[in-house]
């Protein structure tokens, strides 16, 4: 289990972006994580995968522990090494002169051991997609590739956790259904799941358990397809309320619980 509690965040020493945050992520499940823009999601991620110092960010409080265990302060590899952590960056970073299956075989650095053409048919079986392509280069691939060759790339690290940032941003629908369809089948298959979504209908359909994030802070926690029919989501994240509330600042109207105060 991975466990967050009470984070907070800075950056650049000033700007507080995480006003102590804490949540689970039980093994196995899919954990899906809302919010508005600049609700602090991604910087999240950033903490739990050892990153925000490359962002000029500090943990100023609180703790990020992996079975019990203090993960705080240790670098990105040496999460992704000790604990099989890996984060699909927002922006789907992969090598642009170099063809998908370069970049998969990239992704590998961090094995010691052969079994890199196994995994990378695995990778292939998951996306045949990635298959057909593996020998064009990254940077003409489309949004949906890319993005299908990130997630192949984290998949080369033969993770236990993953956490995924906005995996559907820009991508068309029926490109976002099968992609959520291959992270359901990830999450089968054994990798626990954390996602980013804004595209809440569709991540709370596949998710376990989700939480609302914000300004920083949890506003709401609960069972995924529960959130669905929860009004206040309906209404912010779903597009669907019956009421005309524009603004977050009203969010002082979620039923918040007693421990995110
Ligand atoms: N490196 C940085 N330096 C200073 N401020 C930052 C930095 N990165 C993010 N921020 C600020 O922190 C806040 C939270 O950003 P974050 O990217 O975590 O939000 P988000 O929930 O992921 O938003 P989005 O949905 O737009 O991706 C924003 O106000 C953003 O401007
Ligand atoms: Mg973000």
């Amino acid at each position: 289990m991975l466990s967050i509690e009470n984070l907070r965040v800075v950056y650049h020493d000033v700007i507080s972006v995480l006003n102590g945050i804490s949540l689970e992520i039980k093994d196995g499940e899919i954990l899906v994580i809302i919010g508005a823009n600049g609700a602090g999601k991604t910087t999240l991620l950033r903490a739990v995968a050892g990153m925000i110092d490359f962002y000029d960010g500090d943990i100023i409080e609180g703790d990020i522990k992996i079975q019990g265990v203090s993960i705080k302060g240790l670098d990105s590899t040496d999460i992704m090494k000790r604990y099989g952590l890996t984060y699909v960056m927002e922006d789907r970073p992969v090598f642009d002169y170099l063809t998908i299956e370069e970049n998969l075989k990239a992704a590998s650095y961090s094995r010691w051991d052969k079994h890199v053409k196994t995994d990378m048919e695995t990778v292939f079986e998951y996306f045949p997609t990635l298959k057909l392509l593996k020998n064009r280069r990254a940077g003409y691939a489309s949004g949906g590739e890319q993005q299908m060759l990130a997630i192949g790339m984290a998949l080369m690290t033969k993770p236990k956790i993953m956490l995924l940032d906005e995996p559907s941003l820009g991508l068309a629908p029926l490109i976002t259904e099968e992609l959520f369809r291959i992270i359901q089948k990830l999450n089968e298959s054994g990798i626990t799941i954390v996602l980013v979504e804004q595209n809440a209908h569709a991540a709370l359909n596949i998710g376990n358990r989700a939480y609302v994030v914000e300004l920083g802070r949890i506003v709401l926690d609960g069972q995924a397809k529960e959130l669905i029919h929860n009004e206040d989501v309906r209404e912010f994240y779903l597009g669907a309320g019956e009421t005309k509330r524009k603004s977050y600042k009203d969010a002082k109207r979620y039923k918040r619980r007693k421990r995110w105060l």
